[in-house]
């Protein structure tokens, strides 16, 4: 990244953060990528598609001979991967066979604020909980994860993550679609895993200058630690979720050539885009075409990802960190793919808010949005069902940061790079940036039920970097009570 160099007495004493500066030449690459299964659904009397998941304590070997204590979703680590196709009704049922409370989020999705799996949502151990939506939106790489408010950080990090893919009419038979074969998930989460196994969990906590929070020795790809991808065909599509509590990748391959990006966050962009480098940060998505020639070895790795200008200690935010991810193995002879497609039938962009409507400002502080840390107890604001909005999203501070917003899809405004042309739900913000969105809603209204709104730098959220906004009748706005129950 664009060092700014730190004061060595700031460094002192810290400089374990990060300071591995990636696996280069630490990793063989010999091991097959695990390929989370995809959850077998069931219909219920209703009609309703049925996924039952069960959180749970397991073991993991992650790194070669020791063993991990890991959580998963219906296994020991990380969670099968749903399909919803849009017009479904969806039902899942969450079981809680863990030791803590915790909740089940689905990132991405729109759906009533009943069933949004936030904090207000917490499942007590021995629990279950079963939200019921209908899926309508374009089809898109979401993922799910708990979200307990003070405690995201530990359960996603411990393994409680999963690809949620909306699949939709409109965008099937474009891109390859095999899963496993040459459509394939690649869950990025960093980690370090001591001599004994444990995992070191340095930074988790987020105090003084762990400025983002905790950042791992090592990545592993679903799980798997130097996994090779066996490609069959001449393309293969690489579904990319950052779900790493901090850590900012730079998606590039090993000799620098291009390849495609053909979705992001909330669905297929306009048309693919070709580029050297796509940079990924924690709780974002990304759709790459890669193709390859026969017999070749390719490595995707992550370049030091650009942290801003103006960041302060780059190198403990990661900056400096450069890792060799996922190798591709060609076979000699590969079947064809599908051309990479002119057009894509991505959803239109985000349309400008009608006149009168006042932007909304929000200031990134101190670990605080507008001055504020999370009160779960308070509603921020109320939108009018049905409406778009202009956001601003300014970062102030020297620190990288990132932005979420739940049941809602954004487009980025102004002149930004063209990965960042499709519709989103997360997007980074660095040190002393501003980012414009028009931010479109999901189409349900409940003014008792909250969304949230937060940095997703897992630590930086946690520590109360969130807010809350409820959707309404159009016309109800002043009439939304400011406060509202907390969860016990
Ligand atoms: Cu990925 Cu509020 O969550
Ligand atoms: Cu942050």
């Amino acid at each position: 990244g664009l060092a700014t160099v730190a004061p060595a007495a700031a460094l002192a004493g810290h400089i374990w953060v990060g300071s591995g500066r990636g696996n280069v030449g630490r990793v063989r690459f010999d091991r097959p990528l695990a390929i989370p299964p995809v959850a077998e659904g069931r219909r219920d009397d209703a009609g309703r598609l049925v996924h039952e998941l069960t959180l749970r304590t397991g073991t993991t070997e992650l790194l070669p001979g020791r063993t991990t204590d890991t959580w998963g979703v219906n296994g020991a680590y990380l969670g099968p991967t749903l399909r919803m196709r849009r017009g479904d009704r969806v039902a899942p049922l969450v079981r809680n066979a863990l030791p803590q409370a915790t909740t089940l989020h689905w990132h991405g999705m729109e759906l009533p604020a009943a069933a949004d799996g936030g904090p207000h949502h917490l499942v007590p151990p021995g629990g279950r909980w079963q939200p019921s939506w209908r899926v309508d939106q374009p089809a898109a790489t979401l993922w799910y994860h708990p979200h307990p408010h003070g405690s995201t950080r530990h359960h996603v990090h411990r393994g409680l993550a999963g690809l949620l893919l909306v699949d939709d009419d409109r965008a099937t038979g474009l891109l390859p679609e095999r899963y496993g074969v040459d459509d394939v998930p690649v869950i990025l989460q960093d980690r370090t895993v001591r001599e004994d196994g444990g995992t070191d969990t340095a930074g988790i906590d987020f105090a003084g200058t762990d400025i983002v929070g905790l950042l791992g020795e090592d990545v592993f790809v679903n799980g798997t630690w130097g996994p090779v991808l066996r490609v069959t065909s001449e393309r293969v599509r690489l579904r990319v979720l950052n779900a790493s509590n901090a850590r900012v990748y730079d998606l590039a391959l090993a000799d620098g050539r291009s390849f495609h990006v053909v979705a992001s966050d909330a669905g297929l962009l306009p048309a693919p885009v070709e580029t050297d480098h796509v940079p990924l940060s924690p709780g974002e998505r990304v759709e790459l075409l890669v193709t390859v020639r026969p017999g070749e070895r390719l490595l995707l790795l992550s370049r030091p990802p650009d942290l801003g200008a103006n960041v302060l200690y780059d190198r403990l935010a990661g900056g400096d960190d450069e890792f060799h991810l996922l190798l591709l193995a060609a076979d000699d002879r590969l079947t064809p793919s599908p051309p990479v497609p002119a057009a894509l039938p991505a959803a239109p962009p985000v349309p400008t808010p009608p006149p009168g409507r006042p932007d909304r400002h929000f200031e990134l502080g101190d670990f605080t949005i507008n001055g504020r840390t999370a009160d779960l107890g308070r509603i921020d604001f109320a939108v009018p069902l049905g409406t778009t909005e202009r956001w601003r999203i300014r970062n102030t501070q020297g620190v990288p940061h990132n932005f979420h917003v739940h049941n809602a899809a954004f487009t980025v405004g102004g002149t930004v790079p063209p990965e960042l042309r499709g519709r989103k739900d997360t997007v980074f913000v660095p040190p002393g940036a501003e980012v414009t969105l028009l931010v479109a809603f999901g189409q349900h209204a409940d003014p008792a039920r909250p969304y949230m709104f937060h940095c997703h730098l897992l630590a930086h959220e946690d520590a109360g970097m969130m807010g809350q906004y409820v959707v309404v009748p159009p016309g109800t706005e002043d009439q939304v009570s400011p406060t509202h129950p907390r969860p016990h």
